[in-house]
């Protein structure tokens, strides 16, 4: 049997993205790989172009140029649908979830979205955050803004992706809930990827088996949390 242990492939792999909006580029060039299991924590300062890169490797935007691989094959382009039946979750950053429908619509869709017979059952949203449970029957629309993201990451894990791509799923939570969010990425995250947005460097450091620093739509730190000096990151980051 031969020694040799090749390094795991990405599961998915951001080769140059540039991307923009009408007149303006905000990404110039961005690679990013996502393992198939353990969290990659994406940080930078507001605007820096995170949210565009997200959207970008979801198939909700196209990018200018560079190419998305997904498990080996290229997705440049895919529709968001299309990434959703190949297994990539998303949690936006915001309107994560349909206004108009009740939690348990909301959740229902979440478990359509994914494999049939993948086993997943609505109640394992209420063993995730168990504040859900006693408003089944509400408006999403009506629930205050940590509660919606709440609903926003269950029905995505209820969809059983193998990558989960969350964009500051802590913002405006309550302390007392990112524990709960933190602990589900965690469980998640043990045999399965998280592509992370998050703007609290301690949760991105303290989850996150590598981090890439995005400034001004270019990656100008990449690598394992271990090897990362975290105060220079921090400096990067300061006002
Ligand atoms: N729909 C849009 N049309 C035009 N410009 C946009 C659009 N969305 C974002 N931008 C611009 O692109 C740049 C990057 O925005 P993006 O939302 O990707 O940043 P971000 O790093 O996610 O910031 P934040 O930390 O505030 O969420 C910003 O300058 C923003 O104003
Ligand atoms: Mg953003």
């Amino acid at each position: 049997m031969s020694e040799h242990i090749a390094s795991p492939a990405a599961l998915l792999r951001a080769e140059g993205i540039v991307a923009g909006y009408a007149a303006s580029r905000v990404l110039f060039g961005v690679d990013v790989e996502v393992p198939a299991v353990g969290t990659v924590a994406i940080v930078g300062r507001n605007g820096a172009g995170k949210t565009t890169l997200l959207r970008t490797l979801m198939g909700y935007m196209k990018p200018i140029a560079g190419r998305v691989i997904l498990d080996g094959v290229d997705v440049t382009g895919q529709s968001a649908a299309g990434m959703v039946r190949r297994g990539v979750g998303y949690v936006p950053q915001e309107q994560g979830v349909f206004a108009g429908l009740t939690v348990r619509e909301n959740l229902l869709l979440g478990l359509r979205a994914g494999p049939k017979k993948s086993g997943a059952k609505i109640e394992e949203a209420f063993e995730l955050f168990p504040k859900l449970s006693a408003r089944v029957a509400q408006q999403a629309g009506t629930m205050s803004g940590g509660e919606r993201k709440m609903l926003a990451i269950a029905r995505a894990m209820l969809a059983r992706p193998r990558l989960l791509i969350m964009d500051e799923p802590t913002e405006g939570v309550w302390v007392g809930v990112v524990d709960e969010i933190l602990g589900a990425m965690r469980t998640f995250a043990k045999d399965h990827a998280i592509l992370l947005v998050e703007q609290h460097l301690g949760f991105a450091l303290d989850l996150a088996d590598s981090v890439v620093l995005l400034d001004r739509g270019n990656v100008v730190v990449s690598g394992p949390c271990e090897s990362i000096d975290r105060d220079q990151l921090a400096k990067r980051l300061a006002p």
